[in-house]
């Protein structure tokens, strides 16, 4: 199996070039932040207002996710139910932020994860996939962008969804969730030693797509792997 591991922060455009790269090398493309949506989503649900260490962990006995993929693209089931539109909203953003701090939030999804990856050759996007899920992957990926240039990406994709939210607040917003993603203490979001750095803040989506694709290309042909 190969699995090429992609990380980075909020808004850097992982899922859009996992995506891309997933449809070019026929590999399932799999999005682990909606699974940290799927546990915030069901914290929001039962009205919990803090979500930490103290107050999500009793939840996890009741929820059971699942990811499953139709024509290679990912649907999450929150106990059975299609939640993939759901977890989307921007209030859920900052809740799987939040329990995606607590270490046994990341033990209950580490399975999942990893056992996708065993079966399947996966492009896998996330925050510590490259450093603690498959630190053994083949491909590691470090995509970033300047807050600014992620900020004004999000608006834009809310927009198209017919969601107005204010620029400053996402902006704020997405700091926000960079220190919390990057400062916690388990799994935190870091570039990994060997994953390969592409920075898409000068780069147009299909610049960046194109890197990040050369990158997978030469890294295997480096390792003698045959896509
Ligand atoms: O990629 P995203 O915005 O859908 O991720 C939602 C949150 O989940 C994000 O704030 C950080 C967290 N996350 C994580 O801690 N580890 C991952 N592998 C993926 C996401």
């Amino acid at each position: 199996m190969i699995s090429i591991a992609i990380d980075g922060p909020a808004g850097a455009g992982k899922s859009t070039i996992a995506k891309r790269l997933s449809a070019e090398f026929g590999f399932i493309y799999v999005d682990t932040g909606a699974l940290y949506r799927a546990v915030g989503l069901y914290a929001l649900r039962q009205g919990l207002t803090q979500l930490n260490a103290q107050t999500v962990p009793p939840l996890l006995p009741q929820i059971t996710v699942k990811l499953k993929f139709v024509d290679g693209l990912q649907r999450v089931f929150l106990n059975d139910q299609d939640v993939s539109e759901a977890i989307r909203q921007n209030e859920v953003s900052m809740a799987a932020s939040d329990v995606s701090a607590i270490p046994a939030v990341r033990e209950f999804l580490f399975e999942l994860q990893r056992n996708i990856a065993k079966e399947n050759n996966i492009v896998m996007d996330g925050r510590d996939i490259g450093t603690v899920v498959l630190p053994n992957a083949d491909v590691k990926i470090f995509l970033t962008a300047s807050p600014e240039v992620r900020a004004r990406r999000r608006h834009l994709e809310l927009l198209e969804k017919g969601q107005s939210v204010d620029f400053q607040q996402l902006l704020e917003e997405i700091k926000t969730r960079d220190h919390n993603d990057s400062t916690r203490a388990v799994a935190p979001l870091k570039q990994a030693e060997d994953a390969v750095l592409v920075d898409s803040s000068d780069l147009t989506l299909e610049e960046a797509v194109s890197a990040a694709a050369d990158t997978v290309r030469r890294v295997l042909h480096q390792k003698g792997k045959r896509l």
